[in-house]
């Protein structure tokens, strides 16, 4: 799905709150940070970054744009705990099927991120929830166990 200047960014944003049988995990205090000013700047397969402070501790993490739905997930390989990325804000390869982890090849399902093969395969990403206010996009919260994206 192509972005554009009619599509609303609220409808192209994976919104736990919205999901059938989603929540915000509400179990983690959590301060609401600003990923993107206008969703609409996060391209189909581009990916955009920011922190998180969970348990206390920031933590990286990505959204990524993908078949048109925005998900977003801490950026910690279930490997080994290092970042998906190199840095650059890249997560798919060319199958652009996967997100993909560039120090030992883990392949992660983009809107759930489970990991479907590699070193961590059945493994998952820390699913972060997402929120459209206007045109800026916001992470919310830990996705609740369970929730798929
Ligand atoms: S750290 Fe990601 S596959 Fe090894």
């Amino acid at each position: 799905m192509v972005d554009t200047a009619t599509d609303s960014p609220a409808s192209k944003v994976w919104n736990a709150r919205a999901a059938p049988g989603g929540a915000i995990d509400d179990s983690n205090p959590f301060q609401p940070v600003r990923v993107i000013d206008d969703a609409r700047k996060l391209g189909e397969g581009r990916g955009a970054k920011f922190t998180v402070t969970l348990h206390g501790v920031q933590q990286n993490a990505f959204a990524v744009r993908w078949k048109g739905r925005v998900f977003a997930y801490v950026n910690a390989c279930r490997h080994q705990h290092l970042p998906l990325d190199f840095g650059d804000a890249r997560f798919f390869d060319d199958e652009y099927d996967a997100l993909v982890c560039c120090h030992h090849g883990a392949r992660y399902q983009p809107d759930t991120g489970t990991c479907v093969a590699g070193p961590c395969e059945g493994a998952r990403l820390t699913v972060l929830a997402l929120e459209a206010r206007g045109e800026e996009l916001w992470c919310v919260g830990l996705a609740r166990p369970g929730v798929a994206g």
